[in-house]
C-alpha cells in the first residue's frame, strides 16, 4: 500500500545551487519547510530574528491558529475547558495528554493536596527578601531553591511524575507565601480539605484571627483565569523552559528560567503594565482618545498595553471570556471599577481605529485579567505570578515532552557575525 505523499520544497540559492527540503504537514493542516540539513548540504543558515517563522519543534499539546482566534488544548477548545473543566483537570490533561478517569483524577489531587508544604527552612528566604522585592523575583529564587531541597531532581533517572506533582502543588504555596511576607501577615498553611484554587485563595487571603470562607464564585473565576492561561504553545517563556531543559538542567532551574522570561512586559509582565496604564489614564481625567493618539503617534514608544500579539491577527478567545467574566465577578463582588469603564472605551476606540484595524490589533489575555485579580484583592504586582501559576502546567507539558522526544537535540541556534574581520592586537602603550 503506497503511504502518504511525500512534500518538498525546493530552493534555489545565489551561484544556481539547489537544495531539495522536506516538508512537514501536522495535523492541522499546517505546513513547514524542514530546513535541519540545509547548512550541512548548502553552507547556509536561515536567519529569523525573534523566531517569526521559525517552528522550533514539532508538538501534540497545543494548537493556536491566530488568524480564527482558536486555541485547544489536547484537542479540545479552551470554550468549553473554560466553561466545563477545572485547572486540575486542565493540568493532568496538558501533562498527561489525556482527560483522566475519576480514579486518575482523585489520585492526582490527592498527590498535589500531600506535597503543598515547602521546607520549614525555606520560610527563612522570605524573610531575607527587602520589602521593596518583587513577588516575580522572589518566585523564580524560590524555584530555583526547590532544587536544592529535592536534589534527586538532579538524577535524570528520578521520578519525573513526583518532580511534576511537587512543583505544581508547591508554586501555588510560594505565591501565598511571597504575598503574605510582602504585606507582613502570618504565613497562611495550606488547607488540606480545599481544592487547588480554593486553597490558593485561603492562602491568600485567610488570617488566624478570623474564618474564611472561600467564595465558589471567586474560585470558579480563578480555575477560568488558571484555565485560560494554561498554555499557549511555542511562546517566549515556553520556548525559554525548553531552551533550558534541552542542556539537561533539571525541572525546577528550567521552570524558573520560564519564570524569569514571563516577567517582562510585553509578556506574562503586561498585565500588570494594563492597571499601570489604565491607572494612568484615570488619574490624567480619563481622556482614553487622547492616550489612544498618543499609541498612534508612538509618543514616547507608547503602545497600548494589553494589545496586540505575535500569532492572534483575530480576537485573542481568552479575552473574549474574561471581558464577561470580568462583568459577572465584579457584579458579585458589588464592585464598580472605573477602570473597566476606561478599558472598555479604550476597546471600543482602538476596534474602530484604522491603526489598530490594519495592523490587527485586539485585545489579548492580558488585557481584562488584571481588572478581575483586581476586584479578587490580588495587587497588582501579583499579576504576573498568578500569570506563572496558570502557565505552570504548560511550562511542565513542553518540558516533559522534548525529555521524551528522542529527537531532542541541545538548544543552540547559529547567527550571522557582523562584527570586525581578524586585526592585529596592538598592545596599550601603541594605542
Ligand atoms: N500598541 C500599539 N502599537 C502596537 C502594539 C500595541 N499594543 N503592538 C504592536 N504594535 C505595532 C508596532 O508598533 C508595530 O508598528 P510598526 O509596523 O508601525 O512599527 C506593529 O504593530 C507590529 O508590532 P511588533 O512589535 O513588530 O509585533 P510583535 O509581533 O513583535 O509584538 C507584542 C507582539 C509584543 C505582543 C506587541 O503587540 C506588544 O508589544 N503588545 C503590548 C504588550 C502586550 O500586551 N503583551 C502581552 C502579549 S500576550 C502574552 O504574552 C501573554
Amino acid at each position: 500500500m503506497a503511504g502518504p505523499e511525500k512534500l518538498s520544497a525546493k530552493l534555489t540559492l545565489p551561484g544556481g545551487k539547489e537544495a531539495s527540503l522536506p516538508v512537514v504537514v501536522g495535523t492541522e493542516d499546517e505546513h513547514a519547510v524542514d530546513i535541519r540539513a540545509l547548512r550541512n548540504e548548502t553552507g547556509y543558515i536561515t536567519l529569523d530574528t525573534g523566531y517569526m517563522n521559525t517552528g522550533s519543534t514539532t508538538s501534540s499539546i497545543t494548537y493556536l491558529d491566530g488568524e480564527q482566534g482558536i486555541l485547544r488544548y489536547r484537542g479540545y477548545s479552551i470554550e468549553e475547558l473554560a466553561e466545563h473543566s477545572d485547572f486540575v483537570e486542565v493540568s493532568y490533561l496538558l501533562i498527561n495528554g489525556k482527560l483522566p478517569t475519576k480514579a486518575e483524577r482523585a489520585s492526582f489531587s490527592t498527590a498535589l493536596t500531600r506535597h503543598s508544604l515547602i521546607h520549614e527552612d525555606m520560610h527563612q528566604f522570605f524573610a531575607g527578601f527587602p520589602p521593596t522585592s518583587h513577588p516575580m523575583a522572589i518566585l523564580s529564587a524560590m524555584v530555583t531553591s526547590l532544587s536544592a531541597y529535592y536534589p534527586d531532581s538532579l538524577d535524570r533517572n528520578s521520578s519525573v511524575d513526583l518532580h511534576i506533582t511537587r512543583i505544581l502543588s508547591k508554586v501555588r504555596t510560594i505565591a501565598a507565601f511571597s504575598y503574605k511576607k510582602s504585606i507582613g501577615q502570618p504565613l497562611i498553611y495550606p488547607k488540606n480539605s480545599l481544592k487547588y484554587c480554593a486553597n490558593f485563595l485561603h492562602m491568600m487571603f485567610a488570617v488566624p484571627s478570623e474564618d474564611y470562607d472561600v467564595s465558589p464564585v471567586l474560585e470558579k473565576a480563578l480555575n477560568q483565569l488558571l484555565i485560560l492561561h494554561a498554555d499557549h504553545e511555542q511562546n517566549c517563556s515556553t520556548s525559554t523552559v525548553r531552551m533550558v531543559g534541552s542542556s539537561g538542567a533539571n525541572l525546577y532551574a528550567a521552570i524558573a528560567g520560564g519564570i524569569l522570561a514571563l516577567w517582562g512586559p510585553l509578556h506574562g509582565g503586561a498585565n500588570q503594565a494594563v492597571i499601570e496604564m489604565l491607572e494612568e489614564i484615570r488619574a490624567s481625567g480619563g481622556d482614553s482618545k487622547k492616550f489612544v493618539e498618543d499609541v498612534k503617534n508612538k509618543r514616547d514608544n507608547r503602545r497600548l498595553m494589553g494589545f496586540g500579539h505575535r500569532v492572534y491577527k483575530n480576537y485573542d478567545p481568552r479575552a473574549k471570556i474574561l471581558k464577561k467574566m470580568c462583568d459577572e465577578v465584579l457584579a458579585h463582588l458589588g464592585i464598580k471599577d472605573p477602570l473597566l469603564d476606561i478599558a472598555k472605551s479604550m476597546e471600543e476606540i482602538a476596534l474602530k481605529d484604522d491603526y489598530f484595524i490594519s495592523k490587527k490589533l485586539y485585545p489579548n489575555v492580558d488585557f481584562y485579567s488584571g481588572i478581575i485579580y483586581r476586584a479578587m484583592g490580588i495587587p497588582t504586582n501579583m499579576f504576573t505570578v498568578m500569570f506563572a501559576l496558570g502557565r505552570l502546567p504548560g511550562w511542565i507539558a513542553h518540558w516533559k515532552e522534548m525529555v521524551e522526544d528522542k529527537d531532542t537535540k541541545i538548544g543552540r541556534p547559529r547567527q550571522i557575525y557582523t562584527g570586525e574581520k581578524l586585526r592585529k592586537y596592538v598592545p596599550i602603550d601603541n594605542r
